[in-house]
């Protein structure tokens, strides 16, 4: 079986995704929709399949067993919706949207109409993140500390959606949401409460930039752990940095680019990173589409990510610590 897949949204990240979805057995890249219409033509002509400027129209006139939803964070309405109603599957880059009520409403459309979901999360398919997380679940012994931290520059120029808070959610929301969910993942336990302070102020001067320059978060979990996930958009290009460190009570995990350095009493292992996590994450999807079975970050830790950033610039805009969740569902 072929399956037949369509695109919302012909950026820059859909193009990382076709290119390694056009390379896989069993997948037909059936058609892409923009609001640009060129651009969706442009992967038409590229990939094959038919372009549309209005998914609601690709959703009308083509059968699809998948969809790629790959859209900036404040252009989510009714694909996800869509998607369920018709009964086809998708899988939804992060973030899953900009507030607890959109992702809410989605993921009970999706709980609804049974389909299959994952949010784009690659981190979790980097090998070495996957023994590293595997060692710390089997002996371990309980982790105290996950620290995390992306030192990073500007994305796009100065008409780009990512520099304004109403269209990404900023910098922790839509970038560090990996680190959030690396967080939950590896130390395998739901958050319970969120402190954070942000600055504000830095790179107020430059054109249309209003999201926060730097960002301290610590997360509380339920096992007792505790996190730490800094950010920033403020580096110097040579200075740029995105790793982690776990201490557990046997173990303790230093990353080292994509590699893990594990470090148990006096011994240290590097554990390689080997494989192309778009790859691995695109092949997991199409692979349990076919099985029919849910995937390993199915739209709800999308919705838990979401939440626990949210909750973040919360408490560092009220100035107090703030207790998840923030909604029920
Ligand atoms: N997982 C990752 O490593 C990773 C990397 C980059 C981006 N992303 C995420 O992917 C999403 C998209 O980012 P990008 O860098 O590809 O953005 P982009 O701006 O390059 O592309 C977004 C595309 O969506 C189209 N679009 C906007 N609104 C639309 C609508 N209502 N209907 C149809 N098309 C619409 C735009 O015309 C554009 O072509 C973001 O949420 C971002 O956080 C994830």
């Amino acid at each position: 079986m072929k399956v037949r897949v369509g695109f919302i949204g012909c950026g820059g990240i859909a193009q990382v995704h076709a290119d390694r979805l056009a390379k896989m057995e069993g997948v037909e890249l059936a058609a892409f929709s923009d609001a640009i219409a060129e651009r969706a033509r442009a992967f038409a002509e590229k990939y094959g399949g038919r372009a549309y400027a209005d998914y609601h129209e690709m959703l009308e006139k083509e059968k699809l067993d998948a969809c790629f939803i790959c859209i900036p964070p404040y252009a989510h309405t009714d694909q996800e919706l869509l998607c369920a109603e018709r009964g086809v599957h998708f899988f939804v880059e992060k973030p899953v949207a900009l507030t607890m009520e959109k992702a809410v409403e989605a993921l009970k459309a999706v709980r609804r109409a049974g389909i299959i979901t994952q949010v784009g999360y690659m981190r979790r398919f980097i090998d070495s993140y996957r023994k590293a997380r595997q060692v710390v679940l089997e002996r371990g012994g309980g982790v105290a500390l996950f620290e995390a931290w992306w030192i990073g520059g500007i994305a796009g120029g100065p008409e780009h959606w990512w520099r304004r808070k109403a269209l990404s959610g900023g910098q922790l929301v839509e970038q560090s949401t990996h680190l959030v969910d690396q967080a939950r993942w590896m130390v395998n336990s739901e958050a319970e409460a969120v402190a954070a302070f942000f600055e504000t102020r830095l790179l107020r001067d430059l054109p249309n930039f209003d999201i926060e320059s730097a960002s301290a978060v610590i997360v509380k979990f339920r096992s007792g752990a505790v996190a730490s996930i800094t950010s920033t958009c403020a580096a110097q290009p040579a200075g740029m940095d995105v790793n982690f460190r776990l201490i557990a009570r046997n173990v303790e995990l230093v990353g080292s680019g994509g590699n893990v350095i594990l470090v148990e009493g006096e011994r240290r292992e590097v554990l390689q990173a080997t494989v192309d996590a778009y790859y691995e994450e695109d092949r997991h999807f199409i692979e349990c589409v076919k099985a029919g079975r849910d995937t390993e970050v199915p739209y709800i830790e999308g919705v838990k990510a979401l939440e626990i950033t949210l909750a973040a610039v919360k408490s560092a805009e009220e100035g107090r610590v703030v207790r998840l969740p923030l909604a029920s569902y």
